[in-house]
């Protein structure tokens, strides 16, 4: 499908929701979290939010995605465009495989709002460890600063190691 369907469809779709419930307006609005002030104020002046959230890009979409509005006329300086993108890509990420554990997606929740405040997620992605090493990340991160709470550490575990554990022995060394 041409990237220009795509976004044909995406506003019809968005047209629709608009048309069909105003409850659904409250779906649409940009979810709390760092950077969140700075979307709405550089963001929402020429479109509602339902436009943003209908994507979900990784973060070097997202870029493309601020740099493209740039040249149609919002104002991002360089810095606010690297806090909108880590904004954007914390929120609105390309949907993972399904993971059904409760406390997976309760970790989910954490993870967006607690550990990517200081730094993006590459430095977690990079990592590989088993569930204990996992844990123990956790406590360090706590220590400097993150603010997981003592009953979203299990849940949090679970998720970093759903996503981020050891791999499957397939790589063989
Ligand atoms: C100067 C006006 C303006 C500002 C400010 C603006 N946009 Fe847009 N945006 C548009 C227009 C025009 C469209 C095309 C959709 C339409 O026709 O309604 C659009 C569409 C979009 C879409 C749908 C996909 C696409 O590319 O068409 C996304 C996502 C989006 N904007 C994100 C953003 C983000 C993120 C920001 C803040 C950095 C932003 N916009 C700020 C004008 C703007
Ligand atoms: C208060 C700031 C802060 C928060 C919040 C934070 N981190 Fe970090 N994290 C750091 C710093 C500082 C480093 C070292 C960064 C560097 O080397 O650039 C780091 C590094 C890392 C690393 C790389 C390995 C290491 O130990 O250096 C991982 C993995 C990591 N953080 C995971 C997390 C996770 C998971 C969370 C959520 C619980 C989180 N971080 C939240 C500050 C933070």
């Amino acid at each position: 499908m041409s990237k220009r369907n795509l976004k044909l469809i995406l506003m019809a779709v968005v047209a629709a929701n608009s048309w069909l419930a105003v409850s659904r307006a409250a779906q649409s609005e940009l979810p709390a979290g760092p950077g969140v002030e700075l979307a709405r104020a550089k963001c929402l002046n020429c479109h509602e939010a339902d436009l943003i959230v209908a994507q979900k890009l990784a973060r070097a979409g997202w870029v493309r995605e601020i740099e493209k509005m740039t040249r149609w006329g919002a104002r991002v300086s360089d810095e606010e465009k690297e806090k909108l993108a880590d904004y954007f890509a914390a929120h609105f990420a390309p949907i993972k495989p399904v993971k059904t554990a409760d406390n997976v997606a309760r970790g989910q929740a954490v993870y967006e709002a607690q550990c990517l405040n200081c730094h993006g997620d590459e430095l977690i992605k990079q990592q590989r460890l088993a569930r204990p090493a996992w844990v123990r990340e956790i406590e360090k991160m706590v220590r400097w600063g993150a603010a997981v709470k003592d009953d979203e550490k299990e849940a949090l575990a679970d998720y970093l190691f759903k996503q981020y554990g050891v791999r499957p022995l397939k790589v063989t060394r």
